[in-house]
């Protein structure tokens, strides 16, 4: 059912737990299936320099959230935003079609977490 690559970020998730001090936190919950992931982010000038995740929810969304963490370390902050749900799965080499819409809450909640760190650091 899964490819190599979910079946390598599955049991061995990069960037998992929580971090201290984050710069943004963003959290996005599955309607479909309640399952909850929380992305935090360290910036430094305009660049994502770590990022980690806590993903209550299925492998499938365990593997994105790895997945994700690895795709955006080291980005521009605006690199980050233009990063898509799809990008995760196709980075992913394409989750089975029943659980797509797992994928579907990296790039909303890394979203989230910049747009948490730009509201706390909006300069008047
Ligand atoms: Fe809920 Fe996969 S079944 S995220």
């Amino acid at each position: 059912m899964y490819n190599e690559k979910i079946m390598d970020h599955f049991p061995n998730p990069r960037n998992a737990g929580e971090m201290l001090h984050p710069s943004g936190v963003g959290e996005v919950g599955n309607m479909k299936c309640g399952d909850i992931m929380k992305i935090f982010i360290k910036v430094e000038d305009d660049r994502i320099t770590a990022i980690n995740f806590l993903t209550f929810g299925c492998g499938a969304a365990i593997a994105s959230s790895s997945m994700l963490t690895e795709l955006v370390k080291g980005k521009s902050l605006d690199e980050a935003m233009a990063i898509t749900n799809k990008d995760v799965d196709e980075h992913l080499g394409g989750l089975p079609d029943a659980k797509l819409h797992c994928s579907n809450l990296a790039a909303d909640a890394l979203h989230k977490a910049i747009a948490d760190y730009r509201e706390k650091n909006l300069t008047a």
